[in-house]
């Protein structure tokens, strides 16, 4: 199988960054950085993970005119990034754009294209805040309108809370790769995460890759939960990449 944990380096300096990747690097299956740690790093923290060895997934949520969004991914690719995200609501052809600029990049590099991932609805807003954005058919609705919008568009990825991994994977086959939020292990403090699932539940709902934060950074012991996160989870449904 493949290693479906990305570890979320929810942290403010590249100092304690870099101190979880090395501890984590081998038993972890990409780092997310996120819009706290490359605010106050930049791209040189981007480098030095990367040079750990690790996959690095750049959390910046691009949303903005699809020429503008296309050399924001293309620099991405030029640090190193192997995954990112995009908000979907940015529309087909800021989509699009960001695909075939990482598709164009990737080539002319002779590696692997990145993975762009659509955002949907963010897990902070619900029906209310969508009908003051005058959206008037509820999060689940919108969720599965913009994750079509997003696969129509040649996205290869989506963003997606535990509780629409099982519909997204029946809206959209067995291709697209879902990544998964909000998980943690009944024991485990939820911190402010409100509906979770377990990493086994995730992966057998379907997901393909699983963005764990908290219950690995601040355990006492960061590379023992990250082990047995994986061994809790079912090799044989884990798809390879
Ligand atoms: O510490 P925790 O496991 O809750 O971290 C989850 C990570 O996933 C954080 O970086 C958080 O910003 C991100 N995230 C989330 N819920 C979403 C989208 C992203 O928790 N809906």
């Amino acid at each position: 199988m493949h290693n479906p944990i990305i570890v979320a380096l929810d942290v403010p300096k590249a100092k304690e960054a870099l101190e979880l990747a090395k501890e984590l690097g081998p038993v972890v299956g990409a780092f997310k950085i996120g819009k706290q740690l490359f605010v106050s790093e930049g791209p040189e923290v981007v480098r030095k993970l990367k040079e750990t060895g690790g996959k690095i997934f750049l959390d910046l949520k691009f949303h903005d005119i699809p020429n503008t969004v296309a050399k924001a991914v293309q620099s991405a690719i030029d640090m190193g990034v192997d995954m990112l995200t995009v908000h979907t609501s940015g529309g087909s052809e800021m989509l699009s754009a960001a695909e075939n600029a990482s598709n164009e990049k990737a080539a002319k590099l002779g590696i692997a294209s990145p993975l762009i991932l659509g955002v949907t609805v963010l897990t902070s807003m619900d029906d209310n805040n969508l009908a003051e954005l005058g959206i008037q058919e509820g999060t689940k609705r919108q969720v599965v309108r913009l994750a079509k919008l997003a696969a129509a568009s040649g996205l290869r990825g989506l963003v997606c809370s535990p509780q629409e991994i099982k519909f997204l994977r029946e809206e959209l086959g067995s291709d697209i790769d879902l990544v998964t939020p909000g998980i943690r292990f009944d024991a485990s403090p939820s911190d402010d995460q409100k509906r979770t699932m377990s990493p086994s539940e995730a992966v057998k709902a379907g997901a393909s890759w699983l963005v764990i934060g908290r219950p690995i950074t601040l355990a006492e012991n960061p590379r023992s939960a990250a082990i047995d996160i994986l061994n809790s989870i079912d090799s044989e449904i884990v798809p390879s990449k």
